[in-house]
């Protein structure tokens, strides 16, 4: 009979109240919970580390009897991707069981009847957001930010020495001198915060502004990685409640770039208004810190393009904001990405830029032709252009992709532009790309799984009849009328004037 177990009448198990979890999965951390049955029905709330309170959606019983009587409900954290599953309460005698899954973290957890002060120890802090106002612009990313980022490579297995080791890696291939000159620690660095609630790094890092004086050294810059959440896309300390205090420590080491990743914040931050508001404040406070050192901030909106971020990033104090999800090393992840979703173009332009992720070129899970492809894209898009291999050990076709000076200039371009397609037709596409000396950079990319032969159709892009061309991966001048063989997923890329 439904609705028993609440009452407690027949089986004695009466799961409304307060409850406390004694340990929970570390994601999302649940802590207590508050059940109650009044006028409003059957509701409750549930409190994570993660997410902070959320409403306990679709409560109610099933099942029957007092072997089969249950709770379920399900939450939501805010994320599309993440399909309402339910979550199971059943008493255990003492007190009840949570069962189910979040995510990737399959839950298991135990909780007991709580005293109104072990439920005010847990209770989740919020703090007020700023009203509305415009993040006066840092004069940083004229042109797209270049460099490398520890991410696709390396994920949490990242260090001091790695970091030290890439920088010097950077200078010795060139890439430095080639515009390379972020290098950024993603997420993974962050430690415990101590009693005045600084921040410090974790063991892996021992000594943040020895590691930036490293870097500066090198003609080099350093950045860091944070969540506006309590907690990281992979569980570490966010800037939660810590927002104006983390942007001064990052500027008292040197710290040059913050890519500040949404990630926890989505639980309670999953309005326009309020994801704006909280970048707005870490926009703010970066300024500030910068201000006070001297040393100003790129600042790297990652919420994946919700919200049409590329409207307000500027707003906020942003120099890039990601467009999508994260890419992968596939053709299938990079394409996607590159052909479709490179967010609305007339948001780029210098100052803050359309972001469609890191590079992942040199890191095997593509052919030297789909990385051609990848780069190209991303120079067409006026993308940054973030490595994200392991840049200590570059074959020679990957430093060559990486390092081609005509395809940077074409990402760098001062007119800062992002290039369209201009025809499709049987699974190839031309781009063009206006350039800041009148000039029009134009790619042929063939999306087919054979090779195809492709022209520029000169006249319909405003080039006249005969303009003076250039490939720009062979490194040579071609004839205006000339017919392309444009490999499987590849390109050819060219710079035509007129
Ligand atoms: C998110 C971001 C990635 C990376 C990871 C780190 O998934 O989109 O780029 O920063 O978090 O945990």
């Amino acid at each position: 009979m439904a609705g028993v177990l609440l009452t407690g009448q027949a089986w004695g198990a009466d799961l409304t109240g307060d409850w406390v979890f004694q340990a929970a999965p570390s994601f999302p951390c649940f802590t207590k919970m508050a059940i109650r049955q009044d006028a409003a029905g059957l509701h409750g709330t549930i409190t994570s580390e993660w997410y902070g309170d959320l409403p306990m959606l679709d409560l109610k019983v099933v099942g029957e009897g007092p072997a089969g009587e249950r709770l379920v409900f399900h939450i939501d954290n805010g994320n599309p991707k993440l399909k309402p599953l339910d979550l199971t309460l059943a008493p255990n005698g003492q007190g009840v069981t949570l069962t189910g899954q979040v995510w990737y973290e399959k839950q298991e957890a135990t909780a007991h009847r709580a005293t109104a002060a072990e439920m005010a120890a847990l209770d989740f802090p919020t703090y007020p957001l700023p009203a509305p106002a415009h993040v006066p612009s840092n004069g940083l990313a004229r042109t797209p930010p270049m460099g490398w980022s520890s991410w696709n490579k390396f994920a949490e297995a990242i260090d001091d020495k790695t970091v030290r080791e890439i920088a010097d890696a950077l200078v010795r291939s060139g890439l430095r001198d080639a515009g390379y000159v972020y290098v950024n620690i993603d997420d993974g660095w962050q430690g415990e915060r101590g009693p005045d609630g600084v921040l410090h790094p974790n063991a892996k890092f021992p000594d943040m502004k020895a590691l930036a004086d490293y870097v500066h050294a090198r003609g080099l810059k350093l950045g860091i990685y944070s969540s506006p959440g309590p907690k990281s896309c992979a569980g570490y300390a966010g800037s939660y409640g810590h927002v104006e205090q983390d942007a001064r420590t990052w500027a008292e080491w040197g710290i040059d770039y913050l890519k500040y990743d949404l990630c926890s914040g989505e639980g309670f931050y999953h309005t326009a208004e309020t994801v704006q508001a909280v970048y707005q404040q870490m926009g703010a406070a970066l300024v500030a810190a910068g201000a006070a050192t001297g040393r100003p901030i790129v600042y790297s909106l990652c919420e994946y393009g919700r919200f049409d971020v590329g409207a307000w990033g500027r707003d906020v104090g942003g120099n890039l904001w990601r467009t999508t999800g994260d890419i992968e090393d596939s053709y299938a992840s990079m394409a996607a990405i590159g052909f479709d979703k490179n967010g609305v173009p007339h948001h780029t332009g210098p100052g803050g830029w359309n972001d469609p992720d890191m590079l992942e070129v040199g890191n095997g899970g593509m052919t030297t032709e789909e990385y051609r492809t990848h780069i190209s894209l991303w120079a067409m898009m006026a993308a940054p252009l973030l490595m994200g291999n392991d840049a200590r050990s570059m074959p020679r076709d990957t430093l060559a992709l990486l390092g081609n000076a005509e395809v940077i200039a074409i990402d760098q371009d001062p007119l800062g532009r992002q290039g369209l397609p201009v025809r499709k037709q049987d699974g190839t596409e031309v781009w063009t790309r206006p350039l800041a000396d009148g000039s029009v950079a134009v790619g042929l990319f063939n999306r087919t799984d054979k090779p195809m032969a492709m022209t520029a159709d000169w006249p319909a892009l405003g080039l006249g009849d005969h303009p003076s061309v250039r490939d720009l991966w062979a490194h040579r001048g071609v004839v205006s009328g000339a017919v392309h063989t444009v490999p499987a997923h590849g390109v050819v890329l060219l710079r035509a004037t007129r």
